[in-house]
Order: structure tokens, then sequence, then C-alpha cells
């Protein structure tokens, strides 16, 4: 089983209606959750959640994050914008334990619009479970933190 972790939190109103679900679901497998909001159900802009909860992974050395949308796409778009943020959109087990085994995930994104909660639960053990295996998969993931480095540039 994983180390215990400090995870950060944060939705949209897309996404507020699981959010507690989750979080409940990662302090029972031990780890720590602090929740940034929001704390109703008014409309707000997921890139903003997304901002708070990468800021403070950022900001706390080995901490991670959550965070959950409709589809959870918005919120991976904008999580993956921050250097140093590895965030992964999972909608199934494999994708879930892929992200961490392989690509070193430190953000989990989630859709409540996608995913129900069986396969929520689902989701999080795989990714709960699974730990990063390093080799061949070390150097792939510096090449992706070094294009954070690059700066903006269009194609
Ligand atoms: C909100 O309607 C929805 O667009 C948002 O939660 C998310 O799915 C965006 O990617």
């Amino acid at each position: 089983r994983n180390l215990l972790m400090k995870y950060f939190i944060g939705a949209d109103h897309a996404g507020i209606d699981i959010k507690d679900y989750v979080k409940e679901l990662f302090e029972e497998r031990g780890h720590e959750v602090v929740d940034l909001g929001p704390f109703s159900k008014d409309r707000v802009d997921y890139p903003d959640y997304a901002a708070k909860v990468c800021k403070k992974v950022l900001e706390e050395q080995g901490t991670m994050g959550i965070l959950i949308c409709g589809s959870g796409l918005g919120m991976s778009m904008a999580a993956n914008k921050f250097d140093g943020i590895r965030a992964a959109l999972c909608h199934n087990e494999y994708s879930a334990r892929m992200a961490r085994k392989h690509n070193d995930a430190n953000v989990i994104c989630l859709g409540e619009r996608v995913s129900g909660y069986g396969m929520i639960e689902a989701i999080i053990k795989s990714w709960d479970k699974a730990e990063f295996e390093g080799g061949r998969h070390a150097g792939r993931v510096e090449k992706v933190n070094a294009l954070g480095k690059m700066g903006s540039c269009r194609a």
C-alpha cells in the first residue's frame, strides 16, 4: 500500500455533488484531504479551482491534488498548465493505475458527469494502490517536466 499522503481537493459546481464522497474515500484510505472548495453549489469557473489546488500542491512538496468537474476535462487542461503538475484524467481503473505507475501523476481529475459512484471508488482504489515504477519511465517523466520549462510556444 502506498504512503499516506496529503491531498488538496477542489471542484466546480458540476463536480461538487461528489466532492465529499471522494474526500471520504481518500480519508478512509488513511490520507489527509484539505478541501479548497467550493462550499456552495453556485456556478464557478473550473480554472479558478484548478489553480487553487495546483498552487498548493506546488507549494507543499510531496502533496497531491484531486480535481472534479463535469467531464474532468477542463480541470485537467487547466491543471496541466502548471509547471510541475502532472494531472491525469481518470475515467477507469486502468487509467488511474497507469497514471501513477508510468506517468507519476500528482493530480487526479475526475468527471462527475462521466463516472458513477462505484466507478469513482474503483478508480480511487487503483490510483491509491499503484506506485511509480521509475526505471525507463523516469526519463520520460523528466522530459515531460522539461517541456513545462520551455515557456509558451505555438506550433
Ligand atoms: C460545467 O458546465 C462544465 O463545463 C465543467 O464542469 C467541466 O466539465 C469542464 O470541462
